[in-house]
């Protein structure tokens, strides 16, 4: 195949990107995104702040526009996200206990029936794990609600939108040896001996130099899959742009059955969040086919 989708089609997988509404009216983006995606992240639009700016009023518009561009042509839409600590408006930052625990229900059910059928994995809960060794919660005004936060959210979800699957999406959780990893997988593991209903584990996988890609990223996926639920690459993107860690990544995906999809997080290295000179992405930004671009066609094309 000679496009990214339709290389990962060959095995039952998507290739997918992350959108941004401002950047539809560019030619070359949206033709390079068209073409060699299946898969649409809105890179923004549909997080708390953007949905729901004040309480109990929603805003879809930029949503919309994001998920009505990726329908129309033809691909399925990752929505993002749902329960984080950042990116809430000011008045979810300023609540906390019952009133902010009521708030997330509230915001899940809101957005969740707006989208309710049309979205075919939610990020339901964002980074709620710390980072370093404790293993542990992050501490946010989410979690100070109650340990249980997430399973409520989860639930919640479930009884929104029954179609969906539900993730958990956090970064650093691909290197196994990593303790934040192991604390997601436990809670993973005991949502799933309890019945909460989760579906899927999403790896954003932002690596660089602080956190390299590492060899037993393979080990990480196949744990999650084998707690019983789909695993995704959800925000890829490489510092650097090495074309051989991007073949490395997609083969890792490929070795595992539940290893669903692979989305990277933007079109072209100047669409990325971390600024063109890191050389993150697949296309540079002339739009022109990087090496790291050919090289997880090939890994594709090879499964
Ligand atoms: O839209 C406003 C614009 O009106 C304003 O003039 C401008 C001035 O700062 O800001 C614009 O909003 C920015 C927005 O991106 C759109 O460009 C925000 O400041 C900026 O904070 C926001 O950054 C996003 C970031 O999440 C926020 O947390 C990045 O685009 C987005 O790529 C990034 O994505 C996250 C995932 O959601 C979760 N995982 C990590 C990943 C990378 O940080």
């Amino acid at each position: 195949a000679s496009t990214l989708g339709a290389a990962a089609a060959q095995s039952g997988r998507y290739f997918g990107t992350a959108i941004a509404s401002g950047k539809l009216g560019d030619s070359q983006y949206t033709t390079i995104a068209n073409r060699e995606f299946n898969m649409v992240t809105a890179e923004n639009e549909m997080k708390i702040d953007a949905t729901e700016p004040n309480r109990g009023q929603f805003n879809f518009s930029a949503g919309d526009r994001v998920y009505n561009w990726a329908v129309q042509n033809g691909k399925r839409v990752r929505g993002h996200t749902l329960a984080w600590y950042s990116q809430q408006p000011g008045w979810m930052q300023s609540l906390s206990g019952s009133s902010l625990r009521q708030a997330m229900i509230d915001h899940i059910n809101g957005v969740m029936s707006h989208y309710k059928g049309k979205i075919a994995y939610w990020d339901v809960v964002n980074e709620a794990f710390a980072d370093g060794n404790s293993g542990g919660r992050r501490d946010s005004n989410l979690q100070r609600t109650g340990n249980d936060w997430i399973e409520v959210a989860f639930r919640t979800a479930r009884n929104a939108d029954p179609a969906a699957k539900l993730c958990y999406n956090d970064y650093n959780i691909d290197n196994w040896s990593w303790a934040k990893t192991q604390g997601v997988y436990n809670m993973v593991k005991d949502f799933k001996q309890r019945g909460v209903p989760i579906d899927c584990v999403g790896l954003q996988s932002h690596f660089n130099s602080n956190s390299p890609y590492n060899s037993n990223y393979r080990t990480t996926i196949s744990s999650f899959a084998a707690l019983g639920v789909d695993v995704a690459i959800t925000e890829l993107d490489i510092q650097g742009g090495s074309a051989q860690t991007y073949a490395s990544v997609v083969n890792d995906c490929l070795a595992v059955a539940r290893c669903v999809g692979i989305t990277v997080w933007g079109v072209r290295d100047s669409d990325s969040w971390l600024g063109a000179n890191t050389s993150p992405l697949l296309f540079d930004g002339n739009g022109n086919k990087k090496a790291a671009y050919t090289s997880v066609l090939n890994a594709l094309n090879s499964a």
